[in-house]
């Protein structure tokens, strides 16, 4: 599986460090959790982070939005050099039209669904997106718990994506450790993301390699 490390759990006081040491580990993306205090309970970067981030790495930025009205902020976030962009289908009325407006921005339009919101909402945008992030923890903090009831909604999209022969990414997000992540991949997930696992060690390259190992 490709690996995700969310910064939300890194040193943020040495951030360009710790982006370094997960970029030199083997990491696939760059997890940046954008939080806005409203649609979750939680504050966390704006696009200067990923603008000054982005200068000093050459990992794909996948920036998760978990802001309401995601509309306001996409074209901010590719300026300052996202590569794929989540929003929540639960952000905004008008979601397709925020992954139109990723994809007009030339970016990856990334779907995301909280424990709440079953696959059965989203099957109609299933044709226009390049991932799909089941949230396997309400989101909002890292370190919880993760949900085993959610890899049944892993498993119904990979269903789907075999079916009707769609590309997909199918990432997963919240509580992945070395014994969390290998239910997902066995439901059919393709990306993790991690970041207590990652980042609550003092060596992030042997929890990166321990969850490749899976
Ligand atoms: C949660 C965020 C996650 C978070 C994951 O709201 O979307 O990306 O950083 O943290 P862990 O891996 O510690 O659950
Ligand atoms: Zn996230």
């Amino acid at each position: 599986m490709k690996i995700a490390p969310s910064i939300l759990s890194a040193d943020i006081s040495n951030l360009g460090r710790d982006v370094k040491r997960v970029e030199q580990a083997g990491a696939d993306y760059l997890h940046i959790d954008v939080m806005d205090g409203n649609f979750v309970p939680n504050l966390s970067f704006g696009a200067n982070v990923v603008q000054r981030l982005r200068g000093q790495s050459d990992l794909t930025f996948d920036v998760h939005l978990m802001v309401e009205h995601p509309e306001k902020w996409i074209s901010e976030f590719a300026a300052a050099g996202a590569d794929i962009i989540g929003v929540h289908y639960e952000a905004t009325p008008h979601i397709h039209r925020a992954l139109r407006m990723i994809h007009e921005a030339g970016k990856k339009a990334e779907l995301v669904i909280c424990p709440g919101t079953s696959v059965a909402m989203i099957t109609d945008l299933l044709s226009d997106v390049d991932q799909v992030l089941v949230m396997t923890v309400d989101p909002g903090f890292g370190g919880q718990h993760f949900l085993p009831s959610m890899t049944h909604k892993i498993k119904q999209l990979a269903e789907i994506k075999a079916q009707e022969g769609f590309a997909f990414e199918i990432e997963v997000d919240g509580g992945i450790n070395d014994q969390t992540i290998a239910q997902c991949k066995q439901a059919g997930a393709t990306i993790a993301v991690a970041g207590s696992f990652v980042y609550n060690h003092e060596t992030p390259a042997i929890q990166i390699q321990k969850l490749k190992a899976v």
